[in-house]
């Protein structure tokens, strides 16, 4: 299969940081590709070096074949730009900034009219088209912002957190947009520091912290790599120092963290490790305030596929 992108020990040095670290991935012609990472870790960087908004440290980006650095013109021709911060100008209509944005990209007159209709129906904005977008709510100018990324009718479109700080139903819309996208043959490359946003929306996931890949999987099989840190969340109305090393003895449970006035238990198994902090709490006549289950926090995904990489690596060592 045609591959979308390719990156070949893609680098980025901002003088000393290393922002983007000797990275290798490929996206697939049809995928919806994630980029999972928490802020800092190199996601917006990667857009900007895939997309020649910023020169490639070290490495080789290729777009449908077509090496980013010296086939430009020919690359950015598939590719449509969704950045992180809005590309909107507050003083022009939604409809002026699409004008605006085709011409930029060389659409034609009656293409990018034509275009720029079905895109504000598509995204629910036809009706405000001649307001000047000052008066824009937050998820309005992102969804428009993401109508200026695809009025050149792009085959790859590039998403940087897309949803982030906004609503849930706003978020939907999105989210059913770049689906149907997809389903009309658009690669979708997006960032997230949201685990449930990428185990939804993605085909396969790479995570990314500190400009370095931990891996690239299907959302399902890191799922699996990851079910082991699960947690309970729970606070007491006695604090007492005694209390941490006690719950470090309730079986089933891994290892007990302090966080604030809570205390976060790390296991295996949630349900037999509830049981057995309740049959402790009762025992000591402890009632506890607040109580949660949790899933894998983004952190808790790093320790865990760092543990994971280290252990592989001294056992490559020790071979
Ligand atoms: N223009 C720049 N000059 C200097 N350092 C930069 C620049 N852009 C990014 N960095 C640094 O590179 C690293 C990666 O930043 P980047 O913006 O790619 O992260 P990110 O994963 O997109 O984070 P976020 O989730 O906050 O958007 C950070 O340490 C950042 O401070
Ligand atoms: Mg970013």
């Amino acid at each position: 299969m045609e591959n979308a992108i390719e990156a070949i020990n893609l680098t980025k040095y901002y003088d000393a940081l290393l922002a983007v670290d000797h990275i290798n991935f490929e996206v697939k012609k049809g995928e919806i590709f994630g980029f999972l990472g928490p802020n800092g870790a190199g996601k917006t960087t990667t857009i900007r070096m895939l997309t020649s908004l910023t020169k490639l440290g070290e490495g080789t980006a290729r777009i449908f074949g077509h090496d980013i650095q010296s086939e430009t013109i020919v690359a950015k021709k598939y590719m449509g730009i969704v950045p992180e911060i809005s590309n909107i100008y507050d003083d022009l209509s939604a409809w002026d900034n699409l004008m605006f944005t085709g011409e930029l990209y060389q659409v034609g007159k009656t293409e990018r009219e034509k275009r720029a209709k079905e895109l504000l129906e598509m995204f629910g904005l036809h009706g405000r088209r001649k307001e000047k977008t000052k008066g824009f709510s937050k998820g309005m100018k992102r969804r428009l912002t993401i109508s200026m990324g695809l009025i050149n009718n792009p085959q790859l479109l590039f998403l940087d957190e897309p949803t982030s700080g906004l609503d849930v139903q706003s978020a939907l819309i999105i989210k059913d947009v770049v689906r149907e996208l997809n389903q009309r043959g658009v690669t979708i490359f997006l960032t997230t520091h949201n685990i449930e946003e990428a185990s939804v929306t993605c085909d396969r996931v790479a995570i990314i912290n500190k400009g370095k890949i931990a891996a690239i999987d299907t959302p399902e099989r890191l799922k699996k790599i990851i079910q082991g840190v699960q947690s309970l969340e729970v606070a007491f109305d006695e604090v007492s120092p005694r209390i941490m090393k006690e719950l470090e003895k309730i079986p089933f449970v891994n290892e007990v963290r302090k966080e604030g006035d809570k205390f976060r238990l790390y296991t295996h198994d949630p349900s037999s490790a509830l049981s057995n902090l309740w049959e402790y709490a009762r025992s000591n006549n402890l009632k506890p305030t607040s109580l949660n289950t949790l899933g894998p926090s983004l952190e808790d995904v790093f320790v865990r596929l760092t543990e994971i990489n280290v252990k592989t690596n001294r056992r490559k060592f020790n071979e």
